[in-house]
């Protein structure tokens, strides 16, 4: 099947004839641990990768293997790999990379675990990792050194949607002779495809919008086939062991194949609840890429094909009173995790990044009083109903 066919139909079709598997539509799941070799020298071979063909299900899998291609295909890059969470991408990559007396530079705004991972596992080990807001990339041009491998950034950030320049970042950090990652959870390569911006490598929360309906836990990388193979063999398979099950390699690929219908609908929807967010008297700020008042609005327009479905706020009354709407929603779920169908409401500083000391979190941009909302796909009336009513009926409590 030809390569340049459009984002949906690769989504849909890459790399898969069902001519080739009894007519079966859908790929076939290979439930199974280990491979048979023809001969024992066969094996040897296939051990020595002189010979292609699989060996071991915590090394490669034919099932993980058509989403490895896919999602490779659709972010642009040579090659992926399939992973058991976001985390298990994250870990198994930087443990690749990095060693003893390297450097890692991070932004300053990142998912609490991995912020967790990087302050409290890859230093353990003698890593040193900086942190560099880099919503002005010039800001890492004197943090970069000779010993810095790897600059690693989320862009939009979680949970405050900073966003990050990935082709000026990209420049700076290759001059200096550094690998780029990009955590592309939140935009997915629908809205952006770090690698045409100069990115190295790619990673994703599986669990979010590719797998789309909440019913597992996924990551993925995607970068150059040398270092995918690297990450592969050294990373997932002695380090983390973070192999995913074939089952949810053929649930992420059911969720591809309506990733770009879903994320039209996610982003139309974001835009309706950012504007009317916007207008209520009790917000008192609404971060959102898609909004005139978003202070990266231009950089958005040029990185993102649509502003994504992401939104952080904050109401007039901080903390207490955005705890007060989330316990007065009635639709709109209170849980962490995002992309779902489902629109999920949840506070970063108790919750998701509560994996910050409240000093940290001053420090990197996390406010207390932040709210974060994830649109999903539910009739975008109903989502503002159900945030009129929660935030109606905090006015009618306030004024009593
Ligand atoms: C931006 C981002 N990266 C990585 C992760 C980790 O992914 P997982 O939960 O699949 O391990 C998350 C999880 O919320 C996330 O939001």
């Amino acid at each position: 099947m030809k390569n340049d066919q459009g984002f949906a139909t690769r989504a849909i079709h890459l790399g898969y004839d069902p001519m080739s598997h009894e007519g079966a539509l859908t790929p076939p799941l290979h439930l199974t641990s280990t491979f048979a070799f023809e001969t024992a020298e066969a094996g040897g071979e296939t051990f020595a990768g002189e010979r292609a063909g699989h060996v071991y299900s915590r090394i490669s899998n034919p099932t993980l293997d058509l989403l490895e291609k896919r999602m490779a295909s659709l972010e642009g890059a040579e090659a992926g790999l399939a992973l058991a969470s976001g985390m298990g991408a994250i870990t198994s990559t930087l443990w690749t990379l990095l060693a003893q007396g390297d450097e890692v530079i991070v932004d300053k705004t990142l998912y609490g675990c991995t912020f967790s991972f990087l302050r409290h596992g890859l230093a353990k080990f003698g890593v040193k990792v900086s942190h560099v807001d880099m919503t002005d990339p010039e800001n890492l041009i004197p943090v970069l050194n000779d010993r810095t491998r790897v600059v690693y950034f989320e862009t939009p950030a979680n949970p405050n949607m900073r966003l990050v320049d990935i082709a000026a970042v990209s420049k700076i950090a290759h001059d200096a002779g550094a690998l780029v990652v990009v955590d592309n959870t939140y935009a997915t390569p629908y809205l952006t495809r770090p690698i045409a911006l100069g990115a190295d490598l790619v990673l994703h929360s599986a669990t979010k919008y590719l797998g789309g309906h909440g019913d597992l836990v996924a990551g993925i990388v995607v970068g150059r086939a040398e270092q995918i193979s690297e990450i592969r063999l050294v990373g997932m398979k002695d380090m983390t062991g973070a192999v995913m099950a074939p089952f949810n390699a053929m649930l992420v690929m059911r969720g591809l194949k309506t990733l770009g219908l879903r994320m039209d609908r996610h982003c139309t929807s974001a835009q309706v609840v950012a504007d009317w967010l916007e207008c209520q008297s009790a917000v008192s700020k609404v971060h959102y890429p898609g909004l005139q008042s978003f202070a990266q609005h231009d950089l958005a327009c040029r990185q993102m094909s649509k502003p994504g479905a992401m939104i952080a706020f904050e109401l007039e009354g901080g903390q207490e009173a955005g705890r007060e709407l989330m316990n007065r929603l009635r639709m709109i779920g209170r849980a962490v995790s995002l992309g779902d169908a489902e629109t999920l409401i949840q506070h970063p500083a108790s919750m998701t990044h509560s994996t910050y000391s409240p000093e940290e979190r001053a420090e990197h941009g996390i406010s207390d009083g932040l709210i974060r909302l994830s649109v999903g796909l539910e009739d975008v009336d109903d989502i503002l109903d159900d945030l009129y009513h929660a935030l109606e009926r905090q006015n009618l409590a306030r004024s009593a």
